[in-house]
């Protein structure tokens, strides 16, 4: 079996390990014009959200009750998902990694704002790297702009990335694409651009520049499309 990621729009990602495990990240479904389905018929195993902005909290909290599961983020996110109610919670921070049955995931920098839709503090924003049990190393960048230290993620050997080109709130295209060069994925996925006119973007005009100027190998999705990571 390979693993199975699946964009639903803007930054909710789905991953299926080899081995079957469902981990959904940053599960943003009601409100996100982008969505591909919603909040009350996706399925998981565990949740882990990169950090405190409502378009990445989302519907985080009622899938963890309806589904009984686990949410992993970072400390203070996990101490207000517990006071919201949500019974499973891993804590985790930046630097930080936990073997977890789906795999060994780590908590990288990100450079953003982390603040709870509630206005509560969210601690730092977090990127995510996730090592499949099977040895596959997934990035999902979420919420950044670019920094320099995305070569040390580089240094793992990432098979795939996932990384923002919607500009104005994160990276956009040419930094996107400066961070491609950086990290020197096997494969990439742009995410969080167009779900609004304000961080609109032209996905294959970018993956074009992937191609020609990297040897990444670009993967544009429409929300809802799966990816399978051989
Ligand atoms: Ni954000
Ligand atoms: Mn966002």
């Amino acid at each position: 079996m390979a693993t199975k990621i699946t964009w639903y729009g803007h930054a909710t990602i789905g991953i299926e390990t080899a081995d079957g495990y469902k981990i959904l990240v940053d599960p943003f479904f009601t409100g996100n014009p982008a969505a591909s389905t919603t909040a009350d018929k996706v399925s998981a195993d565990f949740i882990v959200v990169s950090h405190g902005h409502g378009d990445h909290v989302g519907d985080a909290i009622d899938i963890a009750k309806r589904l009984n599961i686990p949410i992993i983020s970072n400390y203070e996110i996990t101490n207000w998902l517990s006071a919201k109610g949500v019974e499973k919670v891993h804590p985790q921070h930046i630097g930080g990694g936990f073997k977890h049955p789906f795999g060994y995931l780590k908590l990288t920098l990100a450079l953003h704002g982390s603040a709870l839709p509630d206005g509560s503090y969210g601690g730092n924003p977090a990127g995510i790297l996730l090592t499949t049990n099977d040895g596959k190393k997934i990035y999902l960048a979420q919420d950044t702009g670019l920094f320099g230290d995305m070569q040390l993620i580089g240094e793992e050997g990432i098979d795939l990335a996932m990384l923002p080109i919607g500009d104005n709130f994160t990276m956009g295209p040419d930094d996107a694409l400066r961070a491609v060069k950086l990290i020197s994925p096997k494969h990439v996925i742009p995410i969080h651009y167009s779900t609004w006119p304000l961080i609109e973007q032209d996905p294959h005009a970018w993956a074009k520049r992937v191609e020609a100027e990297t040897a990444a190998q670009p993967h544009v999705l429409k929300p809802g499309d799966v990816f399978v990571l051989e």
